[in-house]
């Protein structure tokens, strides 16, 4: 069939990869988590004693990482020379350290590099979602959607996703600095033209899946 990208940005805990990773399976399509690999660079450098305020060491860790990440959404998988670090990209610790590497403008380069060569040999579908997705790394894809949340809702599901092993005012504290820290290279609280605003706030897992499926059979 004919190439198909759909392109998915929006804030943490916007339920962004769940359902992205739903859709993908749907549309028989492959799955890229481009935040994971802004997390695996950011485990590299804390794990090899890159300083993150170094940005010629970062971005030199962005360039020689190697680093596989599964396009499958069956197979959730992130190694980095052969090392599995799929759950350890997740810690708290990566979490809070990662803005450091995202707003290093050598290291995005080179990760949207990578983050094109990933999308354009996916094959003829993919379902691709981040932060500059519809902006910078496919602004030409078939289907572009910001899916968004109200900050509550936000909050709400990255408290469930972390089963509830912080306090609250932590959490929100975290989350929203961490956006705050992202905000300053990429936009994705704001649609930029042609890219279809979804808010999930009062929508549950199946009817946001549902809402993005609409959206690409329209627009696709
Ligand atoms: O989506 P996730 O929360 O796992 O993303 C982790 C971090 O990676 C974000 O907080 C942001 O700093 C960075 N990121 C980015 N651009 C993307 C995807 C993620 O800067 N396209």
């Amino acid at each position: 069939g004919k190439s198909l990208v759909v392109a998915i940005d929006g804030p943490s805990g916007s339920g962004k990869s769940s359902v992205s990773r739903e859709v993908a399976r749907r549309l028989r399509a492959a799955y890229l988590d481009t935040g994971a690999m802004y997390r695996a660079v950011t485990l590299h450098c804390v794990a090899t004693g890159v300083d993150l305020h170094d940005g010629a060491a970062v971005e030199a860790a962005a360039r020689d990482i190697e680093l596989f990440i599964s396009t499958s959404p069956d197979l959730e998988s992130v190694t980095i020379a052969g090392d599995d670090v799929t759950a350890a990209i997740r810690e708290p610790e990566v979490s809070s350290a990662v803005s450091a590497v995202a707003t290093t403008m050598g290291a995005r380069a080179e990760l949207i590099r990578r983050q094109r060569a990933l999308i354009a040999g996916a094959g003829h579908r993919i379902v691709a979602e981040g932060r500059d997705i519809t902006t910078v790394v496919a602004p030409d894809a078939e289907v572009r959607i910001l899916l968004t949340a109200s900050e509550e809702a936000r909050l709400r599901r990255r408290g469930d996703q972390l089963g509830g092993t912080q306090t609250d005012a932590q959490l929100k504290q975290q989350v929203l600095d961490r956006d705050a820290r992202d905000s300053a290279v990429v936009n994705f609280h704001q649609a930029a033209d042609g890219v279809v605003t979804l808010d999930s706030s009062d929508l549950d897992f199946e009817q946001t899946v549902s809402a993005v499926l609409d959206v690409v059979r329209i627009v696709a």
